[in-house]
């Protein structure tokens, strides 16, 4: 099995004390590559020295949409620094985060279209946190991110008519554990309506384990298996043929 984790935060401390481990028993699983995501000025330099450190980890940079309210020129300035360096693979997480609010809608559009720009800027791909703002999302980059080819909704939770419009703009659709929970069907639906070759596969974590290892409080890389698992059988495929698809995609996506 050769899979890569295409969204975690190796460097929140539920997983950071133990990076060793957490790459070993990911390895064991299967799970060879990962992304590690940056959200703020701190955990964008964390990710760039993680990714600097182990070969097959790789890391992004971005404000996540929470954070937008402490952006400042210094902010991206760094952030633009650190895009250049050859283990930074992608920009973001970006996007909006309507359902919490932690930073006021205006300036999280803001500072997503700055991310934007940033990405257009090093021809990097792009990573879309997006909740509960899908159509505000949608228009930002119908004006704004015409000519970005690689991104990727993340942790996507839309429905199937929402994935359509993600793919029908050439996008990419992220799924993470949330699509083995119970409620999820919405989601599942979702996995059917897109095809194989623009889907990929994350964590997320520390967050959400999958079933039927929901119950672990801290979600690592090894437990992606079993979401891959899943959306295998959603996909009527065999594992290894799935597992070989999705990584393939992912590398090309990400350049690596
Ligand atoms: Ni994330």
């Amino acid at each position: 099995m050769k899979l890569i984790d295409t969204h975690c935060h190796l460097t929140f401390k539920q997983l950071s004390g133990d990076i060793a481990g957490v790459l070993q028993r990911s390895r064991a699983a299967g799970i060879t590559g990962w992304i590690t995501v940056g959200t703020d000025a701190e955990h964008n330099r964390k990710c760039v020295e993680l990714a600097e450190r182990f070969d097959d980890v790789y890391a992004t940079v971005g404000i996540h949409p929470h954070d937008a309210k402490d952006v400042t020129d210094e902010t991206l300035e760094e952030l633009r620094e650190l895009a250049q360096r050859e283990k930074v693979v992608a920009i973001g997480e970006t996007g909006l985060d309507f359902h919490y609010n932690f930073s006021p809608p205006e300036i999280q559009r803001e500072v997503f279209i700055k991310h934007l720009a940033i990405a257009r800027e090093y021809n990097l791909p792009v990573i879309v946190h997006s909740r509960e703002a899908f159509d505000e999302t949608i228009e930002i980059l119908d004006e704004h991110g015409k000519d970005i080819k690689r991104l990727v909704f993340h942790c996507f939770g839309g429905s199937a008519e929402q994935a359509k419009i993600v793919i029908d703009r050439g996008y990419y659709i992220s799924f993470t554990g949330v699509v083995t929970f119970k409620n999820a069907s919405g989601v599942r639906e979702a996995v059917s309506a897109i095809p194989l070759e623009r889907l990929m596969v994350e964590t997320d974590c520390p967050y959400m384990s999958p079933e039927p290892m929901r119950k672990q409080k801290v979600n690592e890389p090894a437990l992606m298996i079993h979401t891959a698992k899943y959306l295998a059988k959603l996909k009527e495929m065999d594992l290894t043929d799935f597992c070989e698809k999705v990584s393939s995609t992912s590398r090309d996506f990400f350049g690596i």
